[in-house]
């Protein structure tokens, strides 16, 4: 026997930007956090199949119904959301439009440190195999409503009192319980929803949302769904604890992995990979660094005859191979000995690597394959030392290929020497 009907209110915390973008005919957006928890239905959600609804009565939760579709979520103050409205000529492009908001919301994440952030399914933005968030888009001819919401330290035991397993699920989630499949943003205060929901405010106001809205800002990436990296979201609370810098969310988020797709890279983050290794410093500026992209089938297939069979069977998915070479000459030899082209090499090498990461590649650099035979199939001078073979591609979840000793190894977390073993202060 089903429970009787509940009362379900609207969710009206954005009417009013919509009135405003609406009379002004401006594009308008926000972002805030709900001060109580509540249950929010999408627009064609039926209680009796998605929540728990006897818990709900009884613990006496406001149910809302909010405009745009998708299934019911627990919604606390430990959630940040980011709501936009675009004011509209007539119905079509709805789907495009919530692509591009997200991406704009992506590129705002990115700039408060939140860097290996993706859409996954048809409205979720996903760390690894983590949902961080949700997203649903509501339209008229006059306007586009945007809504997500940001799990930056959500109650997640709520989700599993209140919430059934959705009657639908994105691929990457696998008919996990909400436990396995919702990540947080945060270290594990509420607090961090606030100062994520400041900075990601301050940082969207930098990022123009109209290039967004007419592409002229494209998105980075567009990626298949699916992560091969480990059960658990460690990394990103480090992230958020280290909010304030950038730089050291991007070098916590790389990690060399193996699991690698074969999926070609857009042509706009072979480029930006390039810039990387230019803009490396380098001994009285000589930038002896030397790079073969290999990327063509008949390249890729000269790299591989090039790598250990250890290296070949995981790297031979990637579809870049990055060989990166030096000559002595080519940089300082200092008179008492010191020799710097590798040096300089590994550092454009180190460069190159992070901006794969900023796109979230997987980029694991080699020492595992014979130089001789680069030189030989490249035709290489005899005198260059290739140094490193960097293989470069999105992560798969696809460990098919990938040897037993390889699929734990590659999840265990980092092992790194004590700071007081490498760093004597004085
Ligand atoms: C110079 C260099 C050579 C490496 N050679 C290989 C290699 O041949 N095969 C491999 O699987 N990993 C190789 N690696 C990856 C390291 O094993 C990996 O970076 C290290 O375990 C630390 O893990 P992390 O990069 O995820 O922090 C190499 C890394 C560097 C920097």
């Amino acid at each position: 026997m089903q429970s009787k009907e509940p009362s379900i209110h609207t969710y009206d915390y954005d009417d009013d930007l919509i009135e405003i973008a609406c009379s002004a005919r401006e594009r308008r957006w926000r972002v805030y956090r709900l001060t109580d928890m509540v249950v929010v239905l999408g627009r064609g959600s039926n209680p009796h199949t998605e929540l728990q609804l006897d818990a709900c009565v009884e613990d006496g939760v406001p149910l809302l119904r909010r405009r745009g579709g998708g299934c019911a979520v627990v919604v606390d103050p430990g959630n940040v959301i980011v709501s936009a409205v675009l004011p509209m000529n007539g119905i079509g492009s709805h789907r495009e439009y919530f692509g591009r908001l997200s991406d704009w919301l992506i590129c705002g994440l990115r700039e408060v440190g939140v860097p290996s952030i993706r859409r996954a399914g048809v409205s979720d933005l996903a760390i690894q195999n983590r949902k961080i968030g949700g997203a649903c888009i509501y339209g008229t001819k006059d306007f586009l409503y945007y809504s997500a919401t940001l799990l930056v330290h959500p109650r997640i035991e709520l989700m599993e009192r209140y919430l059934k397993h959705p009657p639908r699920e994105p691929e990457y989630r696998r008919g996990r319980s909400h436990s396995d499949f919702v990540g947080s943003l945060s270290g594990g205060q509420v607090r961090e929803a606030e100062r994520l929901a400041a900075a990601l405010r301050a940082a969207l106001n930098q990022i123009d949302l109209e290039k967004f809205i007419s592409q002229e800002t494209r998105p980075e990436r567009q990626r298949g769904e699916g992560f091969s990296l480990p059960d658990v979201l460690l990394t990103n609370q480090e992230i958020v604890s280290k909010m304030d810098n950038p730089i050291l969310s991007l070098l916590n988020a790389r990690k060399a992995g193996r699991s690698i797709s074969k999926e070609p890279l857009p042509e706009n983050v072979i480029v930006e990979l390039v810039e990387a290794i230019r803009l490396t410093p380098s001994c009285f500026n000589n930038q002896p660094w030397r790079f073969l992209f290999l990327e063509s089938p008949e390249a890729l297939a000269k790299g591989q005859e090039a790598l250990t069979s250890a290296n070949c069977v995981w790297a031979s998915r990637a579809p870049l191979f990055v060989v990166g070479y030096s000559r002595r000459e080519d940089d300082c030899v200092e008179s008492d000995g010191r020799v710097y082209h590798q040096f300089d090499l590994g550092m454009s090498a180190m460069n190159l690597m992070l901006a794969a990461t900023h796109h979230g590649l997987v980029a694991r650099p080699m020492a595992g394959f014979e130089p001789e035979k680069i030189k030989q199939n490249f035709e290489l001078g005899s005198d260059v030392q290739p140094l490193v073979m960097i293989a470069i591609g999105l992560p798969s979840d696809d460990e098919r290929h990938l040897p037993e000793r390889y699929k734990e190894t590659d999840k265990r977390p980092r092992q790194r020497k004590e700071a007081a073993e490498i760093v004597t202060r004085l």
